[in-house]
């Protein structure tokens, strides 16, 4: 998979279809040559070549397209590393010194040519999955601190083109992941989070094409996504007739003492390119989650129906009104019962009692046994909301020590939801709160835990931190937060923790490594939510993706939805139910318990199937989702239609990603077509009226 070449002083890092080359220019430089298609032989691959400067104004090595480019020299581009010498000499230059090749795995050791910082860049080649995973091991070999200003995991440069279309997700509260395009500008353009989580506004991905002439289905897409839920930064750059991207931590008010003896790992970037288009880059990386990146106790697990009692209830919990919800929630079907907000402290609105982390005495007189009793009689699991980072100031915690969140102290604590965000870059602040989940999870049989984050950082101050730890907290925050994770799920691995931050706020590859799924959205409306989860399927996987069916008339927008849509819609992700089910009469209990049914046998193919976006959300009325089970011998259809106009005919759908060949089945209608007539053909989805749904469900006909 990895190959050095001596004559030319280069790498190949080969996956089963692309390849990635990398080399030592003649001037000595680590240089980026080649990534694309794997071509047949070696001689096929360019060498890494010096540019030439442009005027008195660009020097070659502004203009060379280097792998881990540091700020020193004439450099002008976005830098993967700005460092300080405890002399204040602000200038790195690298050299490239050896490299080691152990399995799939590559390490280019650089230095800087007169002080100790080493440079690891490690290359993990995932043959099957095309993707390659490049992280950085920054190390400080001598005894004098270097301060660390910028240091970002890599930079990926595309091969010459005369224009690329970025892609990218941005959002908001309620409205996250929406897909984004347009023709990359000449210059720079930054996609970030400064918020101190991955953000609702922007997530941490990107994808260029040439000239936008990729689609769904086919043409070369490069790919990049960060494995990292605080502080983020990618910049895309076209400048001087080249194209490249860097991505990392933010360097925006962060710094990081490397002292003597010490290594700092920055994030990692998984890198992809894929020739089958958005739908093939997708695949890759929802493959990548569900082989390596999810935490392994429940990696292979498939997610289970969950109930969650947040817009029933909010913050009026208590045993018996949860107790009578769990009831009608088991006979559904429903797998896991979890009780969002309002069970501790003195939370009976949002504006106390975050940080006390003790059940309430008045809504739970026997503590949180006979509920959990109750709901593990009736067949489920019980499930439990936390907001660990946070706290009211009026709460016994905050009484107790006003100095653990971040602040200034000549600056007023600004407020967000009536809360401040926990200082976890302080060890005193992360033992307590270890301490109260680990006591949680211990005294009572919980087995998910929904972590939310309802804030984004302000004042980010430390006052009791050295002079050079002030702007760790960033990193220190997300190290922290990991950390503790990490440990309760080593303490109690029969746990499920799901990622919430006021719904999608900290959705990553970095957060997918510790959490199990994540809430996607606080925005329920069934509607909405089909361009939402579209823009998370670029990125993530349905394993990943909850969904919940609530009311027919919608908290936000007043939408009403007929029952199967909202179904439909949520049935495409982990399937939850967030209604207040005393309100569903008889025959629309009935009708849910069909559906949750048939979600249970077809969630292998959601879950662990490869997934294709036949129709976007973008194109008009209708729009269509598909998944093919892991052994291609299953398929559903998912269809949903905005309202027939004109009596216009609808669209035609052309399935993906069934086995040419073979013959396939579709239940409802009986019709029997190969693989390749199902996509050349297409099929007109029985879709009617305003809001209606439809699933197909298709079987290889054996024989
Ligand atoms: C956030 C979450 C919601 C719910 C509330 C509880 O907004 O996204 O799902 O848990 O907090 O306060």
């Amino acid at each position: 998979m990895i190959r050095y070449q001596e004559d030319a002083r280069s790498w190949v890092l080969e996956t089963d279809l692309t390849a990635y080359v990398l080399g030592i220019s003649e001037r000595g430089h680590l240089l980026h040559a080649y990534y694309g298609s794997k071509l047949p032989y070696d001689a096929d691959y360019p060498p890494a070549a010096d540019g030439h400067g442009w005027g008195s104004f660009n020097s070659a090595e502004d203009r060379n397209p280097e792998e881990y480019m540091a700020w020193g020299g004439i450099r002008y581009a976005e830098p993967c590393l700005k460092a300080t010498f405890a002399d204040h000499v602000r200038d790195v230059v690298l050299q490239y010194d050896l490299f080691s090749i152990e399995g799939n795995q590559l390490t280019i050791v650089m230095r800087d040519k007169v002080y100790p910082l080493q440079v690891e860049l490690l290359y993990q080649v995932l043959p099957g999955l095309n993707l390659i995973e490049r992280e950085v091991r920054l190390a400080n070999l001598g005894s004098s601190p270097i301060t660390l200003e910028q240091a970002l995991s890599g930079t990926l440069h595309l091969p010459r083109e005369e224009s690329y279309r970025l892609s990218y997700l941005t959002g908001k509260w309620a409205g996250e992941t929406q897909l984004q395009q347009m023709n990359m500008p000449e210059g720079k353009f930054v996609m970030e989070s400064r918020s101190g989580i991955t953000s609702h506004h922007t997530n941490p991905w990107f994808a260029l094409d040439a000239g936008g002439a990729a689609d769904e289905r086919q043409g070369v897409v490069y790919y990049g996504a960060l494995a990292y839920s605080g502080n983020w930064k990618i910049a895309t750059e076209s400048r001087l007739g080249r194209t490249r991207v860097t991505a990392g931590i933010h360097d925006f008010d962060w710094a990081w003492e490397l002292k003597g003896g010490t290594t700092f790992t920055v994030p990692k970037l998984v890198l992809g390119c894929s020739a089958e288009g958005f739908g093939g880059a997708s695949r890759s990386l929802h493959d990548y989650q569900r082989q390596l990146v999810l935490p392994a106790p429940h990696r292979s697990e498939l997610r289970k129906v969950l109930y969650n009692s947040w817009e029933a209830t909010t913050f009026d919990v208590n045993e018996e009104d949860q107790g009578k919800l769990a009831e009608i929630a088991a006979e559904l079907g429903v797998e896991q019962f979890i009780m969002d907000d309002g069970w501790f402290g003195a939370r009976n609105t949002d504006k106390a009692g975050l940080g006390d982390w003790v059940v309430n005495p008045e809504k739970f007189p026997n503590g949180l046994q006979p509920l959990i009793d109750k709901v593990e009689s009736l067949g489920m699991e019980f499930g439990i909301w936390v907001e660990p980072e946070m706290v009211n100031p009026d709460s016994d915690l905050y009484r107790a020590h006003p100095d653990w969140v971040y602040h200034y102290p000549t600056r007023e604590r600004s407020m967000m939801r009536t809360q401040c965000v926990l200082n976890l870059a302080r060890p005193d602040v992360r033992e307590y709160l270890f301490n109260c989940l680990d006591k949680l999870l211990t005294d009572n049989r919980i087995r998910f835990v929904k972590w939310d984050m309802n804030r984004g950082f302000s004042e980010p101050g430390y006052p009791d931190a050295s002079a050079e730890e002030h702007r760790e907290i960033w990193t220190r925050h997300v190290q922290g937060l990991y950390e503790m994770v990490r440990q309760l799920k080593e303490n109690h691995p029969e746990v499920i923790f799901q990622s919430c931050s006021g719904g999608g706020g900290r959705v990553d590859l970095g957060i997918l490594q510790y959490f199990d799924q994540v809430w996607t959205s606080d925005n329920t409306d069934a509607y909405d939510r089909l361009s939402i989860q579209e823009g998370f399927s670029h990125v993530y996987s349905a394993k990943v993706m909850e969904a919940w069916v609530t009311a027919e008339e919608h908290w936000m927008n007043g939408r009403r939805l007929p029952l199967k849509y909202r179904f439909h819609s949520a049935m495409t992700g982990v399937l939850g139910i967030g209604e207040d089910l005393h309100k569903w009469s008889e025959a629309e209990r009935e009708e849910a318990k069909g559906y949750i049914a048939q979600y249970k046998v077809i969630r292998p193919i959601v879950q662990h199937g490869r997934q294709y976006r036949l129709r976007s959300t973008r194109q008009g009325i209708v729009s269509s989702v598909m998944y093919v089970s892991e052994d291609g011998r299953e398929a559903v259809v998912f269809g949903f239609l905005l309202g027939n106009r004109n009596g216009d005919e609808l669209p035609l759908i052309r399935l993906d990603g069934l086995d040419a060949k073979a013959l396939y089945r579709e239940e409802q209608s009986r019709t029997m077509k190969s693989g390749s007539a199902w996509k050349t053909m297409g099929v007109t989805l029985p879709l009617r009226g305003d809001f209606d749904s439809c699933l197909l469900r298709l079987t290889r006909v054996e024989g």
